[in-house]
């Protein structure tokens, strides 16, 4: 049977926990998942190793020099989805507090978002995608399929992700967490490239007062509801 291809964007604000339920639902029609945010770290991972960060600043020039030799793609398999720079898996690396300090200021770059599009193209062609991110329903696939937008209060999402923090045995502190979450929300929707924006076709999910079975239930519906039963 001739597989169709389909694009699911899920968009939404940092720690709504998009991508715990993007996994979820990839894994139950088998659709490849993809975390677009996981290259905007990979990008800032590369600059601060190669110096290219340095006080308190970015050296763009340089960054958009050296940026074509950075080699970055996912391994897909049980455990999940990991991002890897040539032969280093740096999925634990791109997830640590000083990344995320730097990513949004990273990602909001004309030519670090042309840079990760393409490569987020490449990964897709030919299949079904699932991709969460800022921008997929509106700049990187305004034609997909269907379109979520996630969100949730604030004071949640701080603590979901300090939560996840904790388990990971990162240090950070509660305060911390909501900081860099507000500092990133503010950056990620007013930036002049592709702010972040709720595509104006898509199901909109706050997902504040819902468990994850819950959020995997409406998006399972949505799906069925639209493409039919998938197998
Ligand atoms: O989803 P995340 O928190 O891992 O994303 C990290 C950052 O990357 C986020 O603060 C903004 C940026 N990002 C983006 O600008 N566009 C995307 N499609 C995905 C992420």
């Amino acid at each position: 049977m001739k597989v169709p291809d389909i694009i699911i964007a899920v968009d939404g604000y940092s720690s709504t926990g998009k991508s715990t339920f993007a996994k979820l639902v990839a894994k139950e029609f088998a659709f490849l998942y993809l975390d677009s945010g996981a290259m905007y770290r990979g990008v800032t991972l590369f600059a601060m190793e190669k110096g290219f960060i340095a006080d308190g600043k970015i050296d763009e020039p340089a960054l958009k020099a050296a940026l074509p030799e950075l080699e970055l793609h996912f391994q897909h398999g049980e455990a999940g989805t990991f991002l890897w720079w040539a032969d280093r898996c740096i999925e634990k690396k791109i997830r640590t507090m000083e990344v995320s300090g730097w990513v949004s200021p990273i990602s909001a770059i004309g030519f670090v978002r042309s840079w990760v599009d393409e490569r987020l193209h490449a990964f897709s062609e030919g299949g079904r995608v699932i991709m969460d991110g800022r921008d997929i329903g509106t700049t990187v696939f305004p034609n997909a399929e269907l379109k979520i937008f996630v969100t949730a209060d604030p004071k949640v999402r701080a603590q979901r992700r300090y939560d996840e923090l904790v388990a990971k045995g990162t240090p950070s502190t509660l305060e911390e967490v909501a900081k860099n979450l507000s500092e990133r929300d503010y950056i990620d929707s007013h930036r002049e490239v592709s702010p972040l924006r709720q595509p104006a076709d898509a199901y909109v999910l706050d997902n504040s007062d819902m468990t994850l079975h819950e959020e995997t239930v409406w998006l399972r519906g949505l799906i069925q509801g639209k493409f039919g039963i998938l197998e």
